[in-house]
Order: structure tokens, then C-alpha cells, then sequence
């Protein structure tokens, strides 16, 4: 199981590499098709590769990525167990903001990872990635509210940019409230699931890879 998701994930990487659906390819050095546990319960979404990431293949390995690593400390998250990823997986130049045509280009991408992943909570970073979920949302008054959806649900928790809460230190300290509340989302998702399976009166399932079982991530 894990292996396959390993496989799956690998070739979707295979294609990024080679991808020219849009122009983002230009001019990048590597590019970053995202990185972590094929089963995570947890994955993170961006926006897209910066300087760093460039460099060496890997999302938020930055300065936005040394604070998505203290944000995930103070929770206690292991990197190693969640999948992180990006919007657009090639470097906008000089950074700029994905182009909605970059964006839709490599959704396919993105909607394979999720798939093949299959998350109990995804968590959006930034503006661009929350519109995938809260089309009509403004981050600075739907972050850290999650939204559950689906069958099995799964929690949707928009949460503000590494790099904006960075630059300023009121949306840091919302940040830090935000990833705080992230351990009641997962039991919440726990919990919903619990109640979803008994309800269904299905006592033979013995999926042992199932969600409830490795939502143990603390
Ligand atoms: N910012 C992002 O949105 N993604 C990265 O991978 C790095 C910085």
C-alpha cells in the first residue's frame, strides 16, 4: 500500500519534471513537485517553489520553511509524517503570484497527489491554495476555521502564508493560534469518522490502513 502510493507519487514527479503545460518551467532549476509520507493523514498546500526550493527540489525549505518547521514544533508534528506541497510546482519568476492559467495547468498534478494520498485534513497555506476550497473566502476572515466535508469527511483548514505571517507579526501570532487549534481538527475528523463507521453497521471492516489508525501522529 504504501509502496504503491510511493510508486504513484513518484511518476506524477516524473511528469512535473517534464512537464511544459505552462511556461513556469522556464528558467527553474529544479522542479518541486512536493515532498513527504505517501500515507501523511496531513497535507499542507502552498503557493509555489521560491529561490531555495528551486535550488534543491523541495517544497519550504526557505525561510517560510524554517517557520513551517517551528510552526509544526510547537504542535509537535514531525515533518517526516505529513506531505507538503505546492499550488503551481515550478518557481514563478522572481517570485511572483501564480497566474490562474499556471494554476489550472498543473491541477492535474495536484488533484493526482491528493488522490493518491488521500489526507484526512488538508491544510491550505495562503490565499491561493484556500480558493481550491473556499472559492468566495478571504484568509484574513475564514483562517483557522476548518471545514468539513465529504464522505469520509475530511477537514479543509485555511491558515495565512508562512511568508505573511513573517512580514507581520499580528498574522503570526493568529498563525500560531491557528496551528495550535490543528490537533482539535484531526480529533474532530477522529471523531466524525468514528461515528460515520458505527453508524454503518459494518463490524467485518478490518482495514488496518484505514484513516482512524494512523490519525496517531503526536
Ligand atoms: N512558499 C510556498 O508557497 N511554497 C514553498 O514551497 C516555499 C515557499
Amino acid at each position: 500500500m504504501t509502496e504503491d502510493r510511493a510508486a504513484a507519487l513518484k511518476k506524477i514527479a516524473e511528469e512535473v519534471r517534464t512537464c511544459t503545460r505552462c511556461p513556469l518551467y522556464q528558467g527553474t532549476t529544479n522542479p518541486v513537485p512536493g515532498a513527504g509520507h505517501p500515507d501523511a493523514e496531513i497535507m499542507f498546500i502552498g503557493e509555489g517553489p521560491g529561490f531555495y526550493e528551486d535550488k534543491q527540489g523541495l517544497p519550504f525549505v526557505g525561510r517560510s520553511g524554517n517557520y513551517l518547521n517551528e510552526l509544526l514544533r510547537i504542535i509537535n508534528l514531525d515533518r517526516q509524517k505529513v506531505f507538503i506541497t505546492n499550488v503551481v510546482k515550478h518557481r514563478p519568476p522572481e517570485n511572483r503570484d501564480p497566474q490562474p492559467d499556471e494554476i489550472l495547468a498543473c491541477k492535474p498534478y495536484l488533484d493526482q497527489q491528493i488522490e493518491i494520498i488521500n489526507p484526512a485534513v488538508i491544510v491550505t497555506l495562503g490565499r491561493f491554495s484556500m480558493a481550491r476550497y473556499f472559492p468566495d473566502g478571504k484568509i484574513s476572515r475564514i483562517h483557522g476555521q476548518p471545514k468539513f466535508m465529504g464522505d469520509p469527511v475530511i477537514a479543509y483548514y485555511p491558515l495565512f502564508h508562512p511568508a505573511a505571517a513573517l512580514r507581520n507579526p499580528e498574522l503570526r501570532k493568529a498563525m500560531e493560534a491557528d496551528i495550535k487549534r490543528l490537533p482539535d481538527v484531526i480529533a474532530e475528523v477522529q471523531k466524525r469518522r468514528a461515528s460515520t463507521s458505527s453508524n454503518a453497521d459494518d463490524s467485518s471492516d478490518s482495514n488496518n490502513d484505514g484513516p482512524m489508525q494512523q490519525l496517531s501522529l503526536f
